[in-house]
């Protein structure tokens, strides 16, 4: 059998050079074209996949661990959180002012969004905060602190699932109502830090300030004396309280466990003179004296001022001293209403430092101390 087909007995058709170059030039030129038509199709393609491909990347997220601490300087108490979050690699094409926003607890700001993605407008934004216990988001965009810690908002695309964008919260462990005061002089707000915290067992810290009433005692080896900076800020009101013609000054500061037992077995036997047994006479004397272990007065953080005696109340000493005593960081320790609380009668006279921060709060909402704390 011959395999070769121009062999066979068919007849050749004779073709002439020229329709010969013809062909062959129409074969080069579609060979060309089809070449082109292929880079444009490859051209395509890549374009298309590019478009496609998600700009930020979102899928591939790292795991963000941040371990912050917020002090509050006014309480002296220290917060430390540790965020675990997915957070997006890359960047998105979201524009903001800033990425990391610090607020106070009660305060609010936004991050401005100063471009958008392809296809996105305001009315696509979405946030979301996430530890609404730590600050939450309203659909502006406006973040308002809630408690100390750190948190991330997220600013979402509702166009496109692709772009989104975090903003790392912080949030201190201050009201940002406590700097809104325009009738105390800033020298004696910024003066009037709080008070020293002591790292002795026996004593009772609650956000930062020590604790000392009819349930909390100190050790009998507690021996602070008196603050220097409850005797320098008693020595600034009391300058400032001499421009108005007054006269306040210390009659009672620092007391150790042996004094305040002296001055308490005082009272006792003065009460048991006016006929009262042991049992009543300690009954009377525990509304206005503590037990040794139990005065606040072994704190080195108050003052008795003037005349300890109900007279005291009626001077004009005595309401400069309720109006103007947070100004230096002090309260009134006993008020006036609050005696089932605190234990001790009215004692208009018995001041204590607490830092301007805290005295203005329990100042202007009129709490006492335990109020304040949160505690009996
Ligand atoms: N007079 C106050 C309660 C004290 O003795 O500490
Ligand atoms: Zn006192």
């Amino acid at each position: 059998m011959d395999n070769n087909r121009y062999s066979s007995n068919r007849p050749r058709r004779k073709v002439s050079r020229r329709t010969y170059r013809n062909r062959r030039l129409a074969a080069l030129a579609i060979i060309a074209f089809l070449i082109l038509l292929l880079i444009v199709l490859i051209a395509n393609a890549c374009a298309d996949d590019k478009d496609k491909k998600p700009k930020t990347d979102t899928k591939t997220a790292v795991t963000l661990t941040t371990t912050t601490t917020v002090t509050d300087s006014a309480i002296q108490t220290t917060t430390t959180t540790t965020v675990v979050a997915t957070v997006p690699k890359n960047e998105s094409d979201f524009k903001l002012d800033r990425q990391t926003i610090s607020i106070m607890v009660d305060e609010t700001d936004m991050p401005r969004v100063l471009e958008y993605p392809d296809g996105t407008v305001e009315a696509d934004e979405r946030w979301t905060s996430s530890d609404k216990t730590i600050a939450t988001v309203d659909s502006y965009g406006h973040i308002t602190g809630v408690s100390p810690g750190v948190c991330y908002v997220i600013l979402k695309s509702a166009a496109d699932v692709d772009q989104e964008v975090w903003i790392k919260v912080t949030v201190r462990g201050e009201s940002a109502d406590d700097d809104d005061d325009t009738t105390t002089p800033q020298s004696s707000r910024t003066e009037a830090p709080a008070p020293p915290v002591y790292d002795t067992e026996g004593l009772t810290y609650i956000d930062g300030i020590l604790l000392v009433n009819k349930e909390y005692s100190v050790p009998a080896t507690f021996e602070p004396k008196l603050e220097q900076i409850c005797y320098d800020q008693f020595n600034k009101l009391s300058t400032d309280a001499a421009k108005e013609n007054l006269s306040i000054y210390i009659s009672s500061g620092y007391r150790s466990y042996k004094d305040q037992e002296t001055i308490y077995n005082n009272y006792i036997e003065e009460e048991k003179k006016k006929g009262n047994s042991e049992a009543e006479a300690k009954k009377i004397v525990d509304t206005y004296s503590a037990r040794p272990g139990y005065s606040e007065h072994q704190s080195g953080l108050c003052i008795d001022v003037n005349s300890v005696d109900d007279s005291f109340g009626y001077t004009p000493e005595a309401a400069w001293l309720a109006e103007h005593a947070h100004e230096y960081g002090f309260i009134i320790r006993y008020p006036l209403g609050k005696e089932a609380i605190t234990g001790y009668q009215y004692e208009p006279w018995h001041i204590r430092y607490v830092g301007s921060k805290v005295a203005e709060k329990i100042y202007k909402k009129g709490l006492c101390l335990e109020e304040y704390l949160n505690v009996g």
